[in-house]
């Protein structure tokens, strides 16, 4: 086996760790404190080192300010980069800011993705919550892009309020498409709300699955995710098909740093996806 020369093995780590510029084309507001954001490379040459996954995520630095880790939300094909950002501390408060014509910093693309290989063939089930759709919605989209290769597409989505509804229209547009069911609900309907009432879990009433050939993915709060495990096993899931996006506070992205650690991986390096079978005895312990 050759080897690198150390000086070479550091000069590609740095590289790694260095922000890209990228310039907001287009910003697009749900809420009070949501935001997505069309990024363009200015360097379009840099562009296939940001060939993505869907599941996969960017550190976004903001100059001076910080980095933070969020998932990327378009569609793979795409040659621009979105973002879907929900604004709850120190550096996405300034890129609350942001808008048109500025520029943040991209390092990535990390982290794993979505087994859509080992989903062809079967039914998909998409369970998500709140800004939890972001990481999937380019999953979702390759599988209707390849749609002979997938099973019924299921996507159960909730959020608290009809305000954390984001692309809205990427419901509406799957909704229509055949063999494919689309279910969303709100905790604190309003007169305008059309759709199911109550957390996303109750939704699973109206949904039938068959265990045998149905691959779950699943991206929320973590809370929401663990009772929609008790019911997916209850039906005879097994937990080597239920695939989960985790979260933790992240800094380096590389597995350099540790801040990520759950157990004995770091959900940088070897998640954020995980199925529960590998992450079970961890993801079971509160406050890990
Ligand atoms: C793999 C991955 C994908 C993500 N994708 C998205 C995304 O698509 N859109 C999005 O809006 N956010 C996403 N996040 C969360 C995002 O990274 C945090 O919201 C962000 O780092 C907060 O930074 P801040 O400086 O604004 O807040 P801070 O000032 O650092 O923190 C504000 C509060 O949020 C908590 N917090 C910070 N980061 C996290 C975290 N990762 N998990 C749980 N609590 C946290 C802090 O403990 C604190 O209570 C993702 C996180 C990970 C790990
Ligand atoms: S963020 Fe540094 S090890 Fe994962």
């Amino acid at each position: 086996m050759t080897r690198r020369p150390e000086a070479e093995l550091h000069a590609v780590h740095a590289i790694a760790m260095l922000p890209e510029p990228a310039e907001i084309l287009e910003k697009r507001t749900f809420g009070p404190d949501i935001h997505s954001y069309q990024l363009r490379l200015r360097n379009p040459a840099a562009r296939p080192r940001f060939d993505f996954v869907p599941g996969q995520f960017n550190m976004v630095y903001v100059p001076g300010v910080g980095e933070v880790a969020i998932s990327i939300s378009s569609d793979p094909d795409d040659e621009d980069l979105e973002h879907t950002i929900r604004i709850v501390g120190r550096t996405t408060r300034v890129i609350d800011r942001l808008g048109p014509g500025d520029v943040v910093g991209l390092r990535g693309p990390y982290g794993n993705g979505w087994p859509l290989g080992d989903a062809r063939f079967k039914d998909v089930l998409v369970i998500t919550g709140g800004l939890g759709c972001a990481p999937v919605t380019g999953a979702i989209e390759y599988m209707f892009r390849r749609r002979a290769s997938y099973g019924h597409l299921t996507i159960l989505h909730g959020v608290k309020k009809p305000a954390d509804l984001v692309h809205r229209s990427h419901f509406e547009a799957w909704r229509r498409q055949p063999d494919t069911t689309v279910l969303l609900t709100t905790d604190q309907p309003d007169r305008a709300w059309r759709d199911r009432s109550g957390v996303v879990t109750e939704l699973f009433a109206e949904v039938e699955i068959d265990p045998a050939r149905t691959v779950v993915l699943m991206c929320g709060p973590e809370v929401m995710m663990r009772y929609a495990i008790q019911d997916l096993r209850g039906r005879g899931v097994s937990d080597e098909r239920i695939y989960l996006s985790l979260e933790r506070n992240m800094h380096c992205g590389i597995g350099a740093c540790g801040h990520c650690q759950l157990g004995p991986f770091f959900l940088c390096k070897d998640g954020p996806i995980f199925s529960l079978h590998r992450v079970r005895p961890f993801f079971a312990v509160h406050g890990l």
